[in-house]
């Protein structure tokens, strides 16, 4: 029997749902079942009903009487499938509602199929009503299912960002952009610029401050001119301005905590090629293969260290560092819109666990920094907990830490980048400056 691409997209979404799996492990996981012109369509559903999931789930409730349990769970899921597709896909409804019920056979669920057509067709019928009365979404019963977040996480970003946060909800809801590096040990951004012309690849943006090259449309990286050389990585915007901040010197000794999978290790490399060293940790060995793949395909070498960055006593040398990249384990709020799953996989009890985890971690590097040198600390998170309240803590406790003042602050502990900022990725710098004694 062919693959049902939309039966496995509902088992992939009960995975990450119900079992708690990330999209990163599913969908590689189940590629092997797919052909390789298939794999658009599966992300392309599994990452949309991981975006509107509330939403769907109440569309759901509204059209059958009693929800699908237990066993028929990768049914339920099935559902939902087809609802996202008829509501925000281009496939053509017959063939989008043909080839969901077509599912429930893959599903093992042939019993389902007279109900999945059934519900499927009562939402077309629905959204054909709903279009005619102009009736709009303002009679959502909660913000929840108006914002597609969960609850806990509305109420924080709300505390946080008052007169931003319905702007940031929407922000990670929107696909995100693909933003390019340029390898500037290679080429100068305005010549790798002139290369992307000459291969026809539309260049959308540039970040003044990091020369973060945004592309018209995602491309396949092996058609960017040089990538198997080195010559650009694909990494967003907010990202690329640790390096920057960093600023290496020529002749520092570099650590890079938490360094996998080494987007910004590499990009370290490619702006301050003559450094004394560089060392790259990440507790999770595994990743840190990443780390060396990454180095590989640039040419670039880095001393590598699997080990817990809140632990020193197991690897340092005793040798002090000048810089200290700390990009620290952390909710990951700021990159929704690249990974819709993290909404329902993060929970409210998890900031509290995270918090303590960059404490620890944050106190421990900080010993491994030379007195007068720098440590920039980074999250890809959006909540206070993480980063500035994180910060201002350290910072009360920590008498030879003191805050490097930059622009980017603007008055603020560290610098908050919210999700969509010039169409970047959340994420939260802070420079701190060991003290001479
Ligand atoms: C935000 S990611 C780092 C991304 C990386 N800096 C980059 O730009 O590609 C955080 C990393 O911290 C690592 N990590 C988590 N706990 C750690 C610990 N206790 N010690 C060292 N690394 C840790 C994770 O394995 C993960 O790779």
């Amino acid at each position: 029997m062919p693959v049902n691409i939309r039966a496995i997209a509902a088992q992939i979404c009960f995975s990450v749902v119900d079992k708690g799996r990330s999209l990163a492990e599913e969908i590689p996981h189940n590629s092997s079942r797919i052909a390789a012109k298939d794999k658009g369509l599966l992300q392309e559903i599994c990452y949309g009903v991981l975006r509107y999931l509330p939403e769907l789930e109440y569309t759901v409730q509204q059209l059958m009487d009693k929800p699908l349990k237990g066993k028929q769970r990768s049914c339920h899921f099935l559902l939902l499938v087809g609802i996202y597709q008829l509501k925000y896909m281009r496939i053509p409804d017959h063939a989008a509602v043909s080839e969901t019920v077509a599912a429930t056979s893959s599903l093992k669920a042939k019993h389902f199929k007279n109900l999945v057509n059934a519900i499927l067709r009562s939402f077309q019928r629905m959204q054909k009503e709903q279009k005619e009365s102009e009736e709009a979404s303002n009679h959502l019963p909660s913000d929840a299912i108006k914002y597609n977040h969960p609850s806990w996480f509305i109420k924080k970003v709300q505390l946080a960002y008052p007169e931003q946060w319905q702007g940031v909800l929407a922000a990670n809801q929107e696909k995100p952009p693909m933003w390019l590096r340029v390898n500037q040990s290679q080429n100068t951004i305005t010549d790798y610029k002139k290369t992307l012309i000459d291969a026809e690849i539309a260049i959308a943006a540039e970040d003044p401050l990091s020369g973060a090259l945004k592309l018209g449309q995602a491309t396949d990286v092996n058609k960017l001119p040089d990538f198997s050389e080195g010559a650009a990585s694909v990494q967003d915007a907010a990202a690329q301005q640790a390096a920057r901040l960093l600023d290496c010197q020529s002749g520092d000794k570099v650590l890079d905590s938490c360094a996998a999978p080494g987007g910004k290790t590499c990009h370290i490399l490619e702006l301050a090629p003559d450094i004394e060293s560089m060392t790259a940790l990440d507790i999770d060995d595994k990743r840190l293969a990443r780390v060396q793949e990454n180095l590989e395909r640039i040419g670039l070498s880095a001393e590598l260290v699997a080990a817990d960055a809140a632990d020193p006593s197991i690897w340092w040398q005793g040798d002090q560092f000048d810089r200290i990249l700390l990009d620290a384990p952390c909710s990951a709020t700021g990159v929704i819109r690249r990974h819709p799953d993290i909404k329902w996989l993060r929970k409210a009890s998890d900031i509290e666990s995270l918090v303590s985890l960059q404490r620890d971690i944050l106190k421990k590097t900080w010993s491994l920094l030379k007195p007068g040198g720098t440590l920039l600390y980074a999250t890809c998170s959006i909540l206070p907990a993480e980063n500035s309240e994180q910060i201002k803590a350290f910072l009360a406790e920590q008498e030879d830490a003191e805050l490097i003042d930059l622009p980017e602050y603007q008055g603020n502990i560290g610098w908050q980048i919210l999700p969509g900022e010039q169409d970047m990725d959340g994420f939260y710098y802070a420079k701190l400056r060991k003290k001479l004694s």
